[in-house]
């Protein structure tokens, strides 16, 4: 389809800018002469809305609560711009990052809270890198729930992907800790069939994730992990999968929050945040920020305790999720 297309180079193409400063939005003050610095308005029946730095705002002792850096989408392209607004929203949101966009005759603006900037141009530098090559159809890649069938492939891609400890970055002598552990998670009282989720590809199981029943503060959640994929289809997307097909089946079956102790780089991609931040904390506290927690969209929040895993991770001598993944 063409405009497909024209939205696939569009998002290749498109060049996010962030301008000098902060950002505000304010009420102007009714009869009041408007000022050179204003850099947006739209008038409404109730008011005159208008954006400006921050600075102009607080000489002019104007109020406000929203302060934004403003990211310029410059596109090199003439063409129609269909769709491309909707697709930057979603990656933003997609990364839990509100923005307000402002279309000018030009280019499309999106103010972002300051907080967030330097989040917000990685999602858009990765959406953009996302549709820059022109790759060959990638193969198809199916997630389903896992059988009982599946769990010697399970088990063997487990040993392939932690036969370098993510923690060390050494080999691992014999057979990595994780393999024993999911053993005993399939077998626990805490295993929850529909999180134990495979993906295939060709018929062949290259990936996997489990979460099992886990509390804090007398709260049923989800302890997510292991999680692993074959290495020679490793960073194609996969692991990205499993995750976010584990948020979506959390949320749809009323599930309150996930923890899970692994890298913050690659798991905020996906919202989780320290637990600490949330009132959870994590069963060792040296585990610092790595222990993180995705609150779903029934987290009742005013939770404050000790994250406690599914019994195998508890009884698991040398405990696996200890460390930095
Ligand atoms: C971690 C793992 C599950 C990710 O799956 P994947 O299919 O390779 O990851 P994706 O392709 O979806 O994501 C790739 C992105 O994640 C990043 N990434 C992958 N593993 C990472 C890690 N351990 N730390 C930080 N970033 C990581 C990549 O750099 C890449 O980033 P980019 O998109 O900005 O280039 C997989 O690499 C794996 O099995 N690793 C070995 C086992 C392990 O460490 N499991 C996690 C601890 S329980």
């Amino acid at each position: 389809m063409m405009g497909e297309k024209n939205l696939q180079t569009l998002l290749a193409t498109m060049h996010p800018v962030q301008r000098t400063g902060e950002y505000v939005y304010v009420l102007w003050p009714h009869g009041k002469p408007l000022v050179p610095g204003i850099e947006a308005a739209v008038r409404e029946a109730e008011g005159l809305t208008v954006v400006l730095p921050r600075a102009e705002a607080d000489e002019l002792g104007l109020k406000y609560d929203f302060v934004a850096a403003w990211i310029t989408l410059e596109i090199h392209s003439e063409l129609e711009a269909v769709g491309l607004t909707a697709a930057v929203s979603r990656a933003l949101t997609d990364a839990k990052i509100s923005c307000n966009v402002l279309a000018g005759f030009h280019h499309d603006h999106l103010l972002v809270s300051v907080g967030d900037s330097a989040r917000a141009l990685e999602v858009l530098a990765e959406l953009s890198a996302a549709h820059a090559a022109d790759p060959e159809p990638a193969r198809e890649v199916k997630l389903r729930s896992e059988t009982p069938d599946d769990r010697a492939a399970i088990l063997a891609l487990t040993a392939e992907a932690f036969a370098v400890s993510p923690v060390t970055g050494l080999p691992v002598e014999g057979e990595p800790e994780e393999v024993d552990l999911l053993r005993r998670l399939f077998e626990c009282d805490e295993y929850r069939p529909d999180f134990s989720v495979v993906a295939e590809v060709d018929g062949e199981i290259v990936g996997h994730v489990i979460s099992t029943r886990a509390w804090a503060d007398g709260l049923e959640l989800l302890g997510l992990g292991p999680i692993g994929v074959t290495p020679r289809l490793q960073r194609h997307g996969i692991g990205t999968a499993l995750m976010r097909e584990t948020v979506i089946r959390a949320n749809a079956a009323g599930e309150r929050g996930i923890g899970l102790l692994g890298s913050t780089e690659y798991y905020q991609r996906f919202g989780f945040v320290p637990a600490s931040s949330m009132g959870i904390e994590a069963p060792d506290t040296h585990w610092g920020d790595n222990f993180q927690f995705l609150p779903l969209a029934l987290w009742p929040g005013g939770v404050h305790g000790t994250f406690r895993y599914a019994g195998p991770f508890v009884a698991t001598e040398s405990n696996p999720t200890s460390g930095k993944r």
